[in-house]
């Protein structure tokens, strides 16, 4: 068959284990060096992306290899998302593989997203071979790591590969391991059309941009194409591959990746997960799996000047069109304004959204404290999803209230199991499994916990208490029944709604102690004491004050100095854009997100 000669695979990695290093030597021994630069100035990379080295967006490239003997190989490898915000991402870009590379490294052994990425992998039926990096460390025990990952995962230790991103030793010999371990894709290229998209992006000339992995049939231009999930048509404009720059190609056949232009305007109407079929012979079944873009992550923007309302509406728009998983609402709140109800896949992606509103659209937002979503029974038999704690009804109205769940895998030394367990405990997690492994004294725990309760600080306490040495990962499981309550905080005797948080019943007095302290210490202190209180109805559960004294930054000054004294000016200038006034009262961003402030 012509895709005898294809190979499709991924690299999978425990954050820090590798990936990127070992991708560009294995680019380079493929004689695609600076490649991975060129690609990411194609292919509309963040600045952002580069800045903090992160992936969000799934992007293939297209190698040759060519084997001692003088056979030629095409290898498609698709470089995947490495942050829990975008594991339905890196699902589907898995699925448009045969199979994966699981790296681990040789000094740390197995962790947490070594274990979710290589159930991934098994769920969509991928060979695995498994490398063990970073040999070249004096730490590495790569014996040791691939008995692990034999234990854990049940790979057979001696089919890992000893390998060394960082020296390039071993790299034949993962070349050769996916030429003889990934399957080469199947599919009939005479079949009806299904195509399986996996990422997407905008381009301002040709439209949305589709990723595809075809499974069966063939794409070519001027096609008519359905998108499976919405019905929605379009005519293909052009096809091709990755080199990684998009490269024109005349057709896609079954097995191969590429991407299509098909002059779609809205990235909502073709989205990840979906199946491009055709409109003349359209596939039975779609690829099964597809779950439309759905945040899970809520939180309010609010321009600090409300003459940026409209600017920031726009920029909002702008993102969306390259976003499908953001969703965006306009918003009112009796304290902030006009505004707008943003939805996430995760706090990252929240920030890294906010991030790019402040600095590429030079907006100064005010943003309040991300929520998940609830899902409320009212006495009526009335269900709804609320995302906004300001919006939660009372008490009395209330017959059942769901939050969302997550399981979550932590890989930890045996010495830290009983401080994580309490951690968990006090996050109201639930075990569902504890495994010891073997010699090396590590424990795998799988817990039940509400994502409200890991959202802000879960990760940080963790590394902390377990002096680096745990790691985690999760996914989504679904909404189980949680005795919630809304605290309300209210500043100089006034509620305050963009500061309502929903709190577990357990948690509403330390929880509504640690917001009013926090928020004491932040706001500028007044002429006058300003009482910050947390309540419940009526009934308040903490109080603090934030004392009377006047700041005059000028006194530091001693009239002299007038660079100094004009650039303290500018400071105070500038904190104070981020603030709000409430009558005479400035709270400023910091007292928003006081609920995220580390006990
Ligand atoms: P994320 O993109 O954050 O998921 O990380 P990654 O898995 O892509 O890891 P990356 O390639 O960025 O490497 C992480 C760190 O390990 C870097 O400081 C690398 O220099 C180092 N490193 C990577 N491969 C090797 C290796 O083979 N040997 C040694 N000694 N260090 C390595």
């Amino acid at each position: 068959p012509r895709t005898a000669h294809i190979r499709n695979f991924s690299i999978i990695a425990h954050v820090d284990h590798g990936k990127s290093t070992l991708a560009d030597r294995i680019l380079e021994k493929l004689g695609a060096m600076g490649e991975r630069d060129k690609r990411d100035q194609t292919l509309d990379t963040l600045e952002l992306e580069r800045e903090r080295g992160i992936t969000i967006k799934s992007t293939p490239i297209r190698l040759e290899y060519v084997q001692e003997g003088g056979e030629r190989y095409v290898f498609n490898l698709i470089d995947t998302p490495g942050h829990v915000d975008f594991n339905y991402e890196v699902s589907r870009s898995l699925a448009a593989c045969e199979g994966v590379l699981l790296l681990v490294d040789a000094s740390q052994g197995v962790e947490a997203q070594t274990i979710v990425n290589a159930y991934l992998a098994i769920d969509n039926n991928l060979e695995i071979v498994p490398v063990i990096n970073k040999i070249d460390l004096p730490a590495a025990d790569p014996e040791g790591a691939a008995a692990e990952l034999e234990e854990v995962i049940g790979i057979p230790a001696d089919g890992a590969v000893f390998a060394s991103g960082k020296t390039g030793q071993g790299v034949p010999e993962i070349l050769e391991a996916i030429v003889k371990h990934v399957p080469p894709p199947t599919g009939d290229p005479d079949a009806p059309l299904k195509a399986l998209i996996f990422d997407s992006f905008y381009d301002a000339y040709q439209g949305v941009i589709l990723f595809v992995r075809v499974l069966e049939g063939t794409l070519r231009p001027k096609d008519a194409i359905r998108m499976f999930s919405n019905g929605k048509d379009f005519e293909v404009d052009k096809v091709g591959t990755f080199t990684p720059g998009l490269v024109v190609g005349d057709s896609l056949i079954a097995g191969s990746v590429g991407w299509v232009a098909a002059g779609i305007k809205d990235i909502h109407d073709a989205q990840v997960g979906d199946t491009l079929t055709s409109r003349e012979h359209p596939t039975d079944e779609p690829f099964p799996g597809f779950k439309p873009a759905q945040p899970v992550v809520f939180s309010g923007l609010y321009p600090t000047d409300t003459e940026d309302y409209r600017k920031l509406r726009e920029a909002l728009e702008k993102l969306k069109l390259n976003d499908a998983a953001f969703s965006f609402e306009p918003e009112t709140s009796e304290a902030l304004g006009f505004g707008f109800r943003c939805g996430f896949l995760g706090l990252l992606h929240a920030e890294i959204i906010q991030e790019r509103l402040e600095r590429e659209y030079d907006l100064d937002l005010i943003a309040t404290a991300p929520a998940v979503v609830y899902r409320v029974t009212l006495t009526n038999g009335e269900v709804f999803e609320t995302q906004n704690p300001a919006e939660f009804p009372t008490r009395d109205r209330i017959t059942l209230i769901e939050e969302p769940y997550i399981k979550l895998h932590v890989m930890l030394p045996e010495t830290y199991v009983g401080t994580v367990m309490q951690l968990l405990q006090e996050r109201r997690g639930v075990m569902e499994t504890m495994n010891y492994l073997g010699q090396h004294g590590r424990v795998e725990l799988i817990y039940e916990v509400p994502f409200a309760e890991i959202l802000y600080d879960f990760h940080d306490r963790l590394k902390s208490i377990s002096r680096g040495y745990a790691s985690m990962d999760y996914e989504q499981i679904g909404y189980r029944e949680g005795d919630l309550r809304k605290v309300d905080i209210m500043v100089n005797n006034e509620v305050i709604d963009a500061l309502a948080v929903i709190v577990h019943d357990t948690k509403t007095y330390s929880l509504g102690r640690k917001i009013v302290d926090k928020m004491a210490e932040v706001i500028p202190r007044q002429m006058f004491p300003v009482p910050v209180q947390a309540v419940i109805g009526a009934k308040i559960i903490a109080r603090a004050t934030v004392k009377a004294y006047r700041k005059d930054v000028l006194a530091k000054c001693y009239g002299g100095d007038i660079s100094r004294k004009k650039k303290l000016l500018d400071k105070q200038k500038k904190g104070r854009a981020r603030m709000k006034q409430f009558g005479t009262v400035e709270v400023p961003q910091e007292a928003f997100l006081a609920v995220l402030s580390t006990e």
